[in-house]
């Protein structure tokens, strides 16, 4: 559904993205709990994958000047995120590198944002606060399910949840652009 996700199948060689995420992501990174694997590892610069080192990813970020010149990788292991909107950027491709078969992006229609919420997150279960990467929200129902099998570009900015059925690591990267989610589709198109 083109209010939440728009596929970009030929925009970029995932086996490319694929390859230089392998380099980076470690055992231990796939191990830990996934809320705890955001801080130590996704979000931290040491562990992004750099796009101005890279004569191909930086070929491609010429060409859409507004994807950010780091991009950063994601595991999920069996369980479900809770629900929330990022807060820092509003869309970001998605590429999907490793065993993503089994899960989903949910979307929801309505939403209360929280300080905080008890819930499960991957495989552990706490009370997360909001902050500032992503703000917690209440929902009721599903409006639309996605999975990610191309690269796909979502639009982060409405309430979403993930649930990885599988036993197996899900290994995504993230790519933000640096604009709105309907600017992000027609620059992505056309060409910027
Ligand atoms: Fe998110």
């Amino acid at each position: 559904m083109k209010k939440y996700i728009y596929e970009l199948p030929d925009l970029l060689d995932t086996d490319y993205i694929f390859e230089k995420s392998m380099k980076v992501i470690t055992t231990e990174w796939l191990e830990t709990p996934a809320p705890y694997a955001l801080g130590k590892y996704t979000d931290n610069p040491d562990y992004y994958i750099n796009v101005k080192n890279d004569k191909y990813l930086e070929s491609i970020r010429l060409k859409y000047p507004k994807l950010k010149d780091y991009i950063k990788i994601l595991k999920s292991e069996n369980g479900t995120w809770p629900a929330h909107i990022d807060k820092w950027r509003k869309t970001a491709i998605n590429i999907p590198l490793k065993n993503y078969d089994d899960c989903q992006t949910h979307f929801y229609k309505e939403y209360t944002e929280l300080e905080e919420v008890d819930s499960t997150f991957g495989s552990a279960t706490g009370t997360w606060t909001s902050n500032k990467y992503v703000s917690y929200v209440e929902t009721k129902d599903v409006i639309f399910s996605h999975k990610l099998v191309v690269p796909t570009l979502l639009n982060t900015a409405e309430p979403h949840s993930i649930t990885n059925n599988s036993t197996q690591v899900r290994i995504i990267a993230s790519w933000t652009y640096d604009d709105n989610y309907m600017t992000a589709i027609e620059e992505l198109r056309h060409g910027h």
